[in-house]
């Protein structure tokens, strides 16, 4: 499909999507907050006073769900992109993958998280196999440092899409987690290849 015919397809569907909509009434910054919901009410991986890093967090919505609902939660976010400023929140522009910015994660922590959750996700290219293999690295980056800054009782939650790279991420979680689900919450739309990997307690 052509780039402006798949973005305007894009575009109604935006307009015509309720949980868009909802989005707006209550004030989060994108329909992905739903998502983030639909896991924690199926995996209870949130509470108060939660120690979190949200990877590729902007526009934003994840973080301003659990800085809202969750006393004392202490949350890192990057993303690349800039974002707008979220209470309870310390930011951070840049590359999850770079050494850099992993170490400037670990140094604010200064100590074991309780969860790691991940919504990282390429620019598509519009080629679906190429968009699943380089999100899935992301992927499996993000999951090798959450093994290195978890508690043993800790939580990682990343997006993950059906195809080349979808087996090598469950086996790589299976080592590393005793409990590993993957679900598609019914926020995440229906044609899209996006599922969800929720790995909890450290082996
Ligand atoms: C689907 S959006 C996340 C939406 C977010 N969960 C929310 O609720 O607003 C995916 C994000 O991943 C970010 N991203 C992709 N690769 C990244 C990387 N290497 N490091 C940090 N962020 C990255 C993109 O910039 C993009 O903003």
């Amino acid at each position: 499909m052509k780039k402006n015919k798949f973005s305007k397809n894009w575009i109604i569907k935006q307009k015509r999507d309720v949980y868009v909509k909802q989005s707006k009434i209550e004030g989060y910054r994108s329909r992905a907050v739903y998502k983030l919901q639909e896991i924690n009410q199926k995996f209870k991986i949130l509470k108060n006073g939660i120690k979190l890093i949200d990877l590729g967090a902007a526009p934003g919505s994840w973080s301003q769900f659990i800085s809202k609902n969750f006393k004392n939660s202490k949350i890192v976010s990057i993303d690349l992109k800039q974002m707008e400023e979220i209470k309870n929140t310390y930011q951070i522009v840049g590359d999850f993958t770079d050494e850099l910015q992993k170490k400037k994660i670990i140094e604010y922590f200064n100590g074991k998280i309780d969860a790691v959750i991940s919504d990282m996700a390429v620019n598509t290219t519009g080629n679906k196999s190429i968009d699943s293999i380089v999100t899935g690295e992301l992927s499996v980056d993000a999951l090798i440092f959450s093994t290195d800054i978890l508690k043993k009782q800790g939580c990682f939650v990343s997006k993950i899409f059906m195809g080349p790279s979808f087996n090598e991420i469950i086996i790589i979680a299976k080592k590393k987690f005793k409990q590993v689900n993957v679900f598609k919450p019914p926020a995440s739309r229906k044609d899209s290849k996006e599922s969800f990997i929720i790995c909890k307690y450290l082996r």
